[in-house]
């Protein structure tokens, strides 16, 4: 028997994608699904779709429970293809059906595939009667994108959140409490680290227009369906939307001739005197996207890069660009380095840290060639500085 009954004529019938690794830029390193859901009632609703090049999948789930060509509404709560990209094949067995979605979703549907569909544009307290059972929207703009919107099946108790508490994972478990907490508390908070940061003031426009309702099941578009960890993501969404972070410090860095480990070493022994949990985070070894999910849990970040060519290293001028574009906010940020002549990787670093508008309490340490026994006092003593202000900082 296939785990794909949610609720008495509720269906997951998503795809899953085990061998996905990269998702535009994002380490992908356990694959993931893509969530679609089959409603069964007087009219037989599908919510969202799955990549183009898994149609068959969805198709051959859908086909379990109902003739496909049976469905009359097809809603899309997020135009972006890795939940619209079977649209147009779907709406080839069913050309009658009526596309539902948000103003932004028109749209970006008609934009992306250039076809007359039968659209029902909806917004934020529309709701549609499938039968038995009730279609309430809720528009999230820029959780992900300006069209996304979620949709509750109040007489179900049931949210459809699309990417919102998404976890990009493949797994045959359908349910959080399959797996665990730990599990999927790690793969959440990454997803969020790395898709929906920057958006911390939409996600709690979000949550406040959610909070009155009552939940049994979230099922996102992506990875597990929440059932036992409600209380408690949705308790981690409101610190993320926060940029709360615990006192933890991260150390990200890169090094030519490891003179920039070494001094990335001797800060973290004085951080760890003061019994500050440290993290460090070698740019060769570890991923971007692996990376962001210490930034988002970390409120004391160092970086740390030598000059080369008057510059950062690559690897970490392509962490910045990363990172500024995901935009954490209320971090303390400290730049060090080293250097051969020229020097400037530590003063890109600070300017980076200004620009993300992070509190920098130290000036950057910036060590010519090799440091010696005097410069890694001096960096062990920095470290002990940064994690007096970490702990004397507000939450
Ligand atoms: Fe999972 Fe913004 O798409």
């Amino acid at each position: 028997m296939h785990n794909e009954k949610i609720k008495e004529g509720i269906y997951w019938v998503g795809a899953i994608d085990w061998d996905v690794r990269n998702f535009h830029g994002y380490l992908t390193e356990q694959g993931t699904t893509y969530n679609a859901y089959l409603v069964v009632d007087e009219k037989i609703t599908l919510v969202d779709t799955v990549k183009e090049n898994l149609f068959e999948q969805m198709i051959s789930r859908i086909s379990r429970y109902v003739d496909p060509s049976k469905i009359d509404y097809l809603l899309s709560n997020h135009v972006e293809m890795d939940h619209s990209g079977s649209i147009p094949r779907m709406m080839e067995l069913i050309p009658n059906a009526t596309v539902i979605t948000s103003k932004q979703g028109e749209k970006g549907l008609r934009r992306h595939y250039g076809k007359e569909w039968d659209f029902k544009v909806v917004k934020s307290g529309d709701t549609i009667c499938t039968g038995n059972r009730t279609l309430s929207f809720v528009n999230t703009p820029m959780v992900h994108w300006p069209d996304s919107m979620v949709t509750y099946l109040p007489e179900e108790k049931i949210l459809f959140s699309n990417d919102a508490f998404g976890q990009h994972l493949a797994t045959p478990e359908r349910f959080d409490d399959e797996l665990g907490w730990s599990v999927v508390k790690r793969d959440a908070a990454k997803y969020y680290a790395n898709i929906v940061l920057p958006f911390g003031k939409q996600v709690n426009k979000a949550l406040s227009a959610l909070s009155d309702l009552d939940l049994e099941l979230i099922c996102p578009s992506h990875g597990v369906i929440w059932r036992s960890f409600i209380p408690k993501i949705t308790a981690e969404y409101q610190k993320w939307a926060n940029h709360e972070a615990e006192k933890r410090a991260l150390i990200v860095y890169d090094s030519m001739w490891h003179s920039t480990e070494k001094i990335a070493q001797a800060l973290e022994s004085g951080l760890s005197e003061l019994g500050i949990r440290t993290t460090l985070r070698n740019l060769k070894v570890n991923h971007i996207s692996d990376i962001m999910s210490d930034v988002l849990n970390s409120k004391l970040i160092l970086m740390g890069s030598p000059t080369l060519n008057n510059g950062l290293l690559p690897t970490m001028g392509s962490f910045i660009t990363y990172l500024k574009g995901l935009k954490p906010q209320n971090k303390i940020g400290f730049a060090f380095g080293s250097y051969g002549w020229g020097g400037q990787a530590v003063g890109e670093l600070e300017k980076t840290i200004d620009e993300l508008s992070w509190e920098q309490p130290v000036k950057g340490f910036n060590i010519e060639y090799v440091p010696d026994r005097d410069d890694l006092s001096g960096a062990h003593d920095t470290g002990k500085l940064l994690g007096e202000h970490l702990l004397e900082s507000g939450e």
